[in-house]
């Protein structure tokens, strides 16, 4: 995650329950409250933790951030509450931890369901006592640190299991946000396309001007496992791919978001009922959309197209004729960013 300030500002929605969220956060960031963020990989905690700090009055302070998955448990220790010197093999100094680097400021424990039963005792102690200590002495800290916390949506699950412990877990949940994943909010999806259009023309000095319909109506059928992150990144790679300059089409949309879309419909095709999946057109109505479809793919190359439907170019130019589709591209619903 980059260094940069984010501020709510950054933060795009339009779904009901985000925008909720997003009011909650604004309104408790200016407080000391402890909040505890979960959601899918790539949902937005850190985003979101990013924007609470840089809202309230420790933003011109530290927002550090641990990553609890990323340790093995004595290292973990080591680096949020430091240690004193000799405090183990080849601690030649003394070291301060995260909470001692955040004072004053916030410390964001991410991925914190991943951390053990015993580092949770002594994170416990400290957010009861507001005192550290580093390992291996027993000097009191005082510090001064709002907490934010975030994990995935086990965490609950984790305390009925036992190995998250029940009195940690309401300690750090004062507030809880529980931020949808992105399939539960496809409304987000054009408003954070275009969000993130406009900063990949700025980083990559292109000028695209928005997105066809048909592209964005292939994002809104993704299930996005990797949520916002994943759609970033999709956007960014379409951004940089593209060599016309004007729009996203199609053709842009990494490979791969095409490979799970297929499987997906294969799937929903042997589990839904044919006459659910059954759309009632006519032959020239299938086929009039299909021609489109390709021609849309190729961003209007025909000889392209005819290749792929496997027709004459002539026949292409006779069904283009017959069907009406010559102005299709201008007359196509583009969706554009606002400058
Ligand atoms: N609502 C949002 N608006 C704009 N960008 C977002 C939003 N939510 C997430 N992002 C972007 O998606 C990426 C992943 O977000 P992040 O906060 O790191 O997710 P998480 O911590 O849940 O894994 C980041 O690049 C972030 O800038
Ligand atoms: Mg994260």
């Amino acid at each position: 995650m980059s260094r940069k300030k984010i501020t709510f500002n950054q933060i795009i929605c339009k779904n009901y329950r985000m925008e909720q969220i997003v009011r909650t956060a604004q309104r408790i960031a200016n407080s000391d409250t402890i909040v505890l963020i979960t959601g899918e990989n790539g949902a937005g905690k850190e985003t979101i933790a990013q924007a609470i700090h840089y809202a309230s009055d420790r933003a011109n302070n530290r927002f550090v951030s641990v990553n609890c998955a990323a340790l093995p448990d004595a290292l973990l220790e080591t680096e949020i509450f430091g240690h004193e010197k000799g405090a183990f093999t080849g601690a030649v100094y003394s070291r301060k931890g995260k909470f001692e680097q955040a004072n004053t400021g916030t410390l964001f424990l991410d991925e914190i369901g991943e951390m053990s039963l015993t580092t949770q005792a002594k994170l416990l102690r400290v957010l009861e006592e507001r005192v550290t200590e580093h390992i291996g002495g027993n000097e009191p800290i005082p510090i001064d640190v709002r907490i934010i916390t975030a994990a995935n949506q086990n965490l609950h699950r984790q305390v009925k299991d036992g190995s998250f412990r029940q009195d940690l877990y309401y300690r750090i949940k004062e507030v809880h946000l529980d931020i949808p994943s992105l399939r539960e909010r496809k409304e987000d999806i054009p408003v954070l396309v275009n969000q993130f259009i406009k900063i990949y023309n700025k980083q990559y000095h292109k000028a695209i001007m928005g997105i066809s319909d048909a592209a964005l109506q292939f994002l809104m059928r993704h299930d996005w496992p990797g949520n916002v992150r994943e759609l970033n990144h999709v956007i960014k790679c379409a951004v940089l791919m593209n060599e016309s300059q004007d729009m996203i089409w199609l053709e842009h949309i990494p490979l791969d978001i095409h490979l799970a879309d297929s499987a997906k419909s294969k799937e929903e095709k042997t589990e839904t009922r044919a006459d659910e999946l059954l759309e009632i057109l006519t032959l020239d109505e299938a086929e009039k959309r299909h021609i489109l479809r390709i021609l849309e793919f190729t961003r209007f190359n025909k000889s392209q197209a005819a290749n792929i439907l496997k027709i004459s170019r002539p026949t292409l130019d006779r069904k283009i004729e017959k069907f009406q589709l010559h102005n299709i591209k201008v007359q196509e619903k583009i969706i554009k960013p606002g400058y």
